[in-house]
């Protein structure tokens, strides 16, 4: 396993569309347990590919609550089947846009069909947290940002936050 670096909005390959993987091999295995190991190591609840620099649509997961035992889910090729017509708010952020934190209002639940690590087919539902996060990081395969879905003048104003902080952690 490995903990690989997570690249920061602006960088070109978050907004390029991921391609889908032809099965889940070793490779691909191997690639889902690299992401869940640097998610977890960031504290980060979700991680896609796009975001190691990986052009492949796989993502990773795990909203569990502190204190209880960790939930890891590894997708490959996720894609949302169905989507609840209630829409609900929700506070996000992402590890490549560090510290930045906004409401995003997405559908509340949503079933998913994707590919697990063991080359199966299977779909789950989820909402709540779980749904936010699926639905963010299958954003990420599409070269979407939790930003993009804000009006101009927020995004503006978030990504130069950012800008501003990576700048003086680079200087510090
Ligand atoms: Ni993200």
């Amino acid at each position: 396993m490995a903990i690989l670096p997570i690249l920061v909005a602006p960088h070109p390959v978050l907004k390029q569309k991921a391609k889908p993987v032809e099965k889940v091999d070793a490779r691909v295995a191997q690639l889902m347990d690299d992401m869940l190991e640097t998610m977890y190591d960031a504290q980060g609840i979700g991680l896609a590919a796009p975001q190691i620099g990986v052009l492949e649509r796989v993502i990773v997961v795990d909203v569990h609550e502190k204190g209880e035992e960790r939930r890891p889910m590894k997708l490959a090729n996720p894609e949302i089947v169905w989507a609840s017509d209630e829409l609900v708010p929700c506070e996000e952020g992402c590890l490549s846009v560090p510290d930045q934190y906004a409401d995003v209002t997405r559908p509340k639940a949503v079933r998913v069909r994707y590919i697990d690590q063991q080359n199966e087919i299977r779909e789950l539902e989820a909402d709540g947290m779980l749904a936010v996060c699926i639905q963010h990081e299958i954003d990420h395969l599409n070269g979407v940002l939790f930003v993009d879905h804000l009006s101009m003048l927020k995004r503006n104003m978030l990504l130069r936050k950012l800008q501003k902080q990576q700048r003086s952690k680079a200087s510090a």
